[in-house]
């Protein structure tokens, strides 16, 4: 048998990022589904990652990491503010999410992203050895796959994007559109989450490149480049594992007791983002309470957020409302010793996050546009004993597959909250049935199995 091709994967972030600079530095696991997937698979199959360690301070060139070799690549202060706060999530994060806050387009935000991109490249041509496959990963790094092609032209180069791709029409608000295009067309595979997101692209690079074919195989640069989607996953048995250790058992215990046992619990866990919704989903909450079809006696909220790209002017704008709605949903309906949510804003170890899995009784997973959405799966692979109910957005990617889940449309207020209510009120039977249903999907398609279909794409 021949020798598996070493795995360079590159993203923006590394799997840890690096908090203050100088000898008080801290890492921290890095938040995100990126990270999510990308950490099994590396230490399942080796291989090294190239990415940013966070921040702007100087850091170790590599690091190794849980076994995994990571190479660091810099950002300036400039950088952070063209390449990342700018046109990666001030332009093309709001665009690719339904322009749910309104894009901006800055040329001075462009030229930063070229840069970044170029140094992303480099850094992967430095790493790259022949026969090995680069993995691209997201919407910050669209140039890379084709700044690769030039430097090392038979290199295996494979692109995969987190997040949907917006139909044509929106697309073709970007300045840099074609750019952007031929910057992906480097790649010998590109995927996306969702069959529709890869119709989108091919469509796309059909109307503003010289590529020709069809959606699922394109002609373009001299080269057929493969385009599919991949439903993103999770390592299922790591969360079904740790969901059944006594210390995750005894911790979601301790979380029932204090919050009140005879209570039911309602929980979401969030990066802080203005894309998941979390202000819609304490609107229904808020009318399940004031229509009183439930009372703090009966249930809680458990709502946890990590915060995200402050810098960025909407993610506090929606960090100062989400305090203010959580202030006036505690003001309004709490009781003493019970109030109606309890909002941790900060990002928990991923075996605290399992504790909050096991403990809830309904999972509330609402954003308004999502690429997958991993917390859906992870709540459905902690269910060890196959109770719990999944209240889930129709506009993540997850809902074409999760659909035993109790599928809302999180601009629905009233049906939300009656969802919710639904959720609270399921007789056992029929959540067991869903839990199911659900747990035997994910197990299925794990990320393992997401990896292999991708990379057994790339080597063909
Ligand atoms: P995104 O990639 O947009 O953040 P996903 O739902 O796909 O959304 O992935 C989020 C990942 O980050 C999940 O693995 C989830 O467990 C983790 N996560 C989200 N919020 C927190 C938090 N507050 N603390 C710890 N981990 C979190
Ligand atoms: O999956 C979407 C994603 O944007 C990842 O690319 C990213 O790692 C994660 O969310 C967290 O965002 P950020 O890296 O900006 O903190």
């Amino acid at each position: 048998m021949s020798k598996p091709r070493r795995l360079i994967v590159v993203s923006n972030r590394l799997p840890i990022t690096r908090i203050g600079s100088g000898a008080g530095s801290r890492w921290l696991t890095s938040a995100g589904g990126l990270v999510t997937a990308m950490v099994p698979i590396l230490k399942r199959r080796g291989g090294c990652w190239v990415g940013w360690p966070g921040g702007t301070g100087r850091s170790q060139r590599t690091i190794d990491h849980e076994g995994i070799r990571l190479h660091s690549v810099r950002l300036s202060q400039a950088d952070m503010a063209g390449f990342y706060h700018g046109l990666s999530n001030r332009t093309l994060w709001p665009l690719f999410h339904d322009a749910i806050r309104t894009p901006e387009f800055r040329r001075e935000w462009w030229k930063p992203y070229v840069e970044v991109n170029e140094r992303f490249a480099r850094a992967t041509a430095r790493a790259y050895r022949p026969g090995d496959t680069v993995w691209i990963h997201d919407y910050h790094l669209m140039l890379v796959p084709a700044m690769l092609r030039a430097m090392k032209p038979r290199a295996r180069i494979g692109f995969f994007l987190h997040i949907p791709f917006p139909p044509e029409e929106l697309f073709s608000w970007i300045p840099w559109r074609d750019e952007l295009l031929e910057g992906l067309l480097g790649a010998d595979v590109v995927g996306f989450q969702t069959h529709g997101a890869a119709q989108n692209f091919s469509r796309a690079a059909r109307r503003h490149t010289d590529a020709e074919g069809t959606d699922s195989e394109l002609e373009g640069q001299g080269r057929s480049i493969t385009v599919r989607e991949f439903p993103i996953s999770i390592d299922f048995d790591w969360f079904d594992e740790r969901a059944r250790m006594p210390e995750s058992i005894a911790e979601a215990e301790e979380i029932r007791r204090l919050v009140g046992r005879e209570r039911k619990i309602l929980l979401a866990v969030d990066r802080l983002d203005y894309t998941k919704g979390i202000d819609h989903r304490l609107e229904a909450y808020e009318l399940l309470l004031r229509s009183g079809a439930v009372n703090v006696r009966e249930c809680v909220l458990i709502q946890i957020a990590a915060p995200s790209r402050e810098p960025v002017r909407e993610y506090a704008e929606m960090r100062t409302r989400i305090d203010r709605m959580m202030g006036s949903l505690n003001g309004e309906f709490s009781e003493p010793g019970r109030v109606a949510v309890h909002y941790f804003r900060r990002t928990l170890s991923r075996e605290e996050v399992v504790a909050y899995y096991r403990a809830a009784d309904v999972m509330v997973v609402t954003p308004l546009r999502d690429g997958m959405n991993l917390v859906a799966k992870e709540y459905c692979a902690s269910r060890s004993d196959t109770t719990g109910v999944l209240v889930l957005s129709e506009f993540a990617g997850a809902a074409s597959q999760l659909r035993q889940a109790l599928l809302v449309n999180p601009r629905d207020t009233e049906g939300m909250a009656e969802a919710m209510l639904a959720a609270l009120k399921m007789k056992k039977g029929d959540a067991k049935f869903r839990m199911a249903v659900l747990r035997s999907m994910v197990r299925r398609h794990d990320v393992h199995e997401w990896a292999d279909s991708f990379l057994e794409a790339l080597a063909a």
